[in-house]
């Protein structure tokens, strides 16, 4: 990678970008998928993981984005302990294969969390060295989850703002209920995201999820243009609590318990989602919107 970066020929440049294209028409599509809450600690983190594990279990190739800026933590969530990350990437030092790691089921882990804090101030070489690391991913991909960082920092709009979907996750507390809202009114508002899947985390029970998801879909349908989606409801249950001390994920520890028995079913809602056709569903094309995205949300 790195001596690839510092070649400066323009016959090498046309040979690289020969071989950029090579590889993106082999890329599959990818669905890339945005958790976010809002409200801190509310399963963001134990849902992505879970999730793409789950994924993993029904034959998918899911890669895990830790986009979380200071407190990125899937690592430790999953017993892992990754020696790079993506600013590793974007400095040259390390190609993005090197960075992966894999987890539980052979899903891949990019931990990306000082990579990103510098992605905002990211020139526009570094910006081309980054696109076109990603286009040497070697590896198939079909689902690219990002666990975010609660709130509504930029980055965290950058990022759901390029996703196909968003996940907003949401606990039965006014706070989170609020926090959620806010962060739909801002993604909406400003930035054109006008589609939400809600998934209430650490209820009693499906009818206090489907409660839940009402309060947060009556407000938002009074104020804001937005289709809100109820995309399951997971249960509040002790063995993830366990599972979370062991450093293992609930999916693998304990595939019995009902927030093991939600996430699957999750997982098969979102299998049953399109993926995108054509070259918008590359992962390519992703990260240039996704740096378009931290363009615009530098101009607001
Ligand atoms: N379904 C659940 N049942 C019981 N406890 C849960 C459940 N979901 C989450 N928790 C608890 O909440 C804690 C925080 O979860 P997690 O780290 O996934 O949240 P987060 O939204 O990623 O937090 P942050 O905003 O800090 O990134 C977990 O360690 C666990 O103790
Ligand atoms: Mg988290």
């Amino acid at each position: 990678m790195v001596h690839e970066m510092q070649k400066s020929a323009g016959a090498d440049i046309l040979l690289d970008q020969a071989e950029g294209l090579r590889r993106m028409r082999v890329q599959k599509a990818v669905k890339v998928i945005a958790v976010a809450s809002g409200k801190g600690g509310v399963g963001k983190t134990n849902i992505a993981a879970n999730l793409a594990i789950a994924l993993a279990q029904k034959g998918a190739k899911p890669l895990l984005f830790d986009a979380d800026l200071g407190l990125g933590n899937i690592d430790i969530l999953l017993g892992l302990s990754p020696r790079y990350n993506l600013s590793h990437v974007i400095s040259g030092e390390k190609s993005i294969q090197d960075v992966l790691v894999t987890g539980p089921r052979g899903i891949r882990i990019l931990p990306a969390a000082s990579g990103i804090a510098r992605m905002a101030v990211l020139d526009s070489q570094a910006q081309a060295s980054l696109i076109h690391a990603v286009s040497q991913l070697d590896i198939e991909v079909d689902y690219l989850l990002i666990d975010l960082a609660a709130g509504i920092a930029g980055d965290v709009l950058t990022f759901s703002r390029a996703a196909q979907d968003v996940i907003v996750i949401v606990s039965n507390e006014p706070a989170s209920i609020t926090d959620a809202y806010a962060l739909i009114k801002v993604l909406s508002r400003d930035h054109g995201v006008k589609r939400f899947r809600v998934l209430p985390n650490m209820v009693r029970d499906q009818h206090e999820g489907q409660l839940l998801f009402q309060r947060v879909a009556a407000v938002a349908d009074r104020y804001l243009d937005v289709t809100l989606d109820l995309v399951g409801t997971v249960p509040m249950d002790m063995a993830l609590r366990s599972a979370v001390r062991s450093q293992r994920a609930i999916v693998e520890l304990y595939p019995d318990s009902p927030a093991a028995c939600a996430i699957r079913e999750l997982a098969s809602t979102v299998r049953s989602w399109p993926l995108p056709s054509g070259s918008a569903g590359h992962m390519t094309f992703f990260m240039e919107r996704l740096l378009s995205a931290e363009r615009a949300q530098q101009n607001l």
